[in-house]
């Protein structure tokens, strides 16, 4: 069942003068003795700087807190609500949407009446509710990919041609990556971003054509991790935005370019960063802590998103890294308000994000063929094992997450229509050690070593996984909620040096790309699962492009 209540009151005078105006929709879905409540502030006076709510409950209902998008916090029927950093402004017009999952008995009526910084709510129903409220600067279609080519990057594509049997895959499209302020001039083997564009619409011949870029260069990149780490100092928010960002912004602006589809892959493994690797948690490096507390990645991606948000054939899609990553309760909905975050920073609205990536540069499985999270075995679902390969996971695989984040962001302050792309480049994982059929097993730790697509050693490895291959190739639309599954990391293009090598990208050398490494807090102490003898980061790893193309799955 499904209720739309709305209360309504107009402002009497507020006090020194700033006349105040709300109206809030109080949206409830109530399964019977639960209920989640979707509440819109709507601000219709004089702009507000830090909000409280509150309203009474007629029955006896609770909150179950911590709820979201707000600090919600209830004595007996009296719940108040006040607004988190980054949702406390709200123009004239404006509004924001916080909500909670509730119980109750008997009935559940909505509130009678609702006040706005102790000032009643009066402003007339909304007859039309508007789930979408950010405009949208420019004449967007919902999926680029639908019904468009996308670029193939001619770097990348003579490098996979050379190899033996890479003339199979080379007219893939795949992600330029803009690595590097010098990447947007161009660098030794990889044309800068105009040449890159020109080429674009010479391949878009007239039709529709997505040309994907990677905008990866934050101050202190890489925070959690060395094989990756930038040449922007922690500090360097102000080179980032004049050397980096406007430069792409206003070349991507450009007229030539304005029938292009560009999708942006928004500032990879940056934000989810400052959830899962802060203290006081054991897997939080300094690194981490360093760019939570002076707000650079979260300033930065703000930036980016309203300033390449503001070309109006751009459609800006923000990592969020991938299930093995944040598909925990405790990750999962702290990252979606962090990523609301960004997009209401340095001039951003959630307006300007139409989407999100997943698994970008990952190797988590797209679907697990053979197991859910709930499958019982040996009496017990899979995701309660504890230290078992789900261990408490609500996800198993990039699909289902995918599909559940999209969902999740769509609820707090992101846009109904956003889409969702997964990285398909390097999670096929066939070849001979993929399983055809379910274990029979009856022992959950047997049952899953022998049932799991992913044959990592643990989900925490990222950097060249021995034993995978290519996945889906690159496909518009292929699932509901998914605009499309993408090549944004180039097969064949190492994660980072076995061992340490000077170079001056400012990459360093991280031991989860090892083989040798016996692993941190954050894969669980478990080897890295790395393959040998492998280049820096973004490097040409010839031994790593034969492998992924041995395992692919499909096959090739
Ligand atoms: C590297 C980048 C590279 C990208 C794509 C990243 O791991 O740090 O330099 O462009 O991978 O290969």
């Amino acid at each position: 069942m499904s209720a739309l209540l709305t209360s309504l009151i107009t402002l009497s005078a507020q006090p020194a003068g700033a006349a105040v105006g709300c109206r809030i929709d109080y949206t409830v879905n109530d399964w019977g003795g639960g209920f989640t409540a979707t509440v819109r502030i709507n601000n219709l006076g004089d702009p507000v700087t830090g909000w409280s709510l509150r309203f009474s409950f007629a029955g006896n209902q609770q909150v179950n807190t911590p709820g979201w998008n707000a600090n919600w916090t209830q004595s007996g029927q009296q719940v108040t609500a006040t607004n988190l950093g980054w949702n406390g402004t709200l123009a004239t017009g404006g509004s924001t949407e916080i909500g909670f999952n509730g119980t109750y008995s008997g009935s559940n009526a909505a509130p009678a009446s609702f006040s706005l910084n102790n000032t009643t709510c009066t402003g007339t129903t909304d007859p039309d509710p508007d789930p979408d409220p950010d405009p949208d600067p420019g004449n967007r279609v919902d999926n680029p990919y639908v019904g468009a080519g996308v670029y193939v990057n001619p770097d990348w594509s003579a490098k996979a041609r050379a190899e033996t049997g890479g003339s199979r895959i080379a007219n893939q499209p795949t992600g330029v990556w803009m690595d590097r302020i010098a990447a947007i001039t161009g660098t030794t083997g990889a044309r800068g971003l105009a040449a890159h564009l020109d080429e674009a619409v010479r391949q878009a011949a007239g039709q529709p054509l997505v040309f994907q870029v990677v905008i990866y260069n934050l101050p202190g990149r890489d925070c959690a991790a060395l094989a990756s780490n930038g040449e922007l100092g922690p500090t360097e928010l102000n080179r980032y935005k004049t050397e980096y960002i406007d430069p792409i912004a206003s070349i991507l602006a450009r007229p030539a370019y304005a029938n292009l589809r560009i999708v942006t892959v928004i500032e990879i493994d940056s934000l989810p960063n400052l959830v899962t690797n802060v203290s006081p948690r054991e897997t939080a490096t300094p690194q981490c802590d360093t760019m939570k507390a002076n707000g650079n990645y979260v300033n930065g991606v703000g930036y980016a998103l309203a300033k390449l948000g503001a070309v109006p054939n751009v459609y800006n899609y923000v990592d969020a890294g991938h299930h093995g990553w944040i598909g925990w309760d405790d990750n999962f909905n702290a990252s979606v308000q962090l990523m609301c975050q960004a997009a209401n920073a340095s001039g951003a609205a959630p307006g300007n994000v139409q989407g999100f990536i997943a698994n970008t540069a990952n190797y988590s499985a797209l679907k697990e063929a053979f197991f859910t999270a709930d499958t019982v075995v040996g009496g017990k679902p899979l995701r309660e094992v504890a230290g078992g390969w789900v261990d408490w996971n609500r996800y198993v695989d990039e699909l289902g997450f995918a599909q559940a984040f999209r969902q999740q962001a769509d609820s707090q302050c992101f846009d109904s229509n956003i889409g969702m792309l997964i990285d398909t480049s390097r999670n096929g994982w066939g070849g001979p050690d993929r399983p055809t059929a379910a274990s029979t097993s009856t022992d959950p730790a047997t049952f899953m070593e022998e049932s799991r697509i992913d044959r990592r050693i643990h989900l925490g490895n990222w950097c060249n996984q021995s034993g995978a291959g290519l996945g889906e190739r690159p496909k518009a639309a292929p699932e509901p909620g998914i605009d499309a599954y993408v090549w944004i990391k180039p097969p064949g293009e190492s994660d980072g040096s076995s061992s340490a090598i000077d170079n001056d990208e400012g990459k360093g050398f991280d031991r989860m790309c090892d083989p040798t490494y016996t692993g941190n807090p954050r894969n669980n102490d478990n080897m890295s699962g790395a393959l040998g003898n492998a280049p820096i980061s973004g490097h040409w790893f010839s031994a790593q492009f034969q492998e992924l193309m041995r395992n692919a799955y499909p096959p090739l």
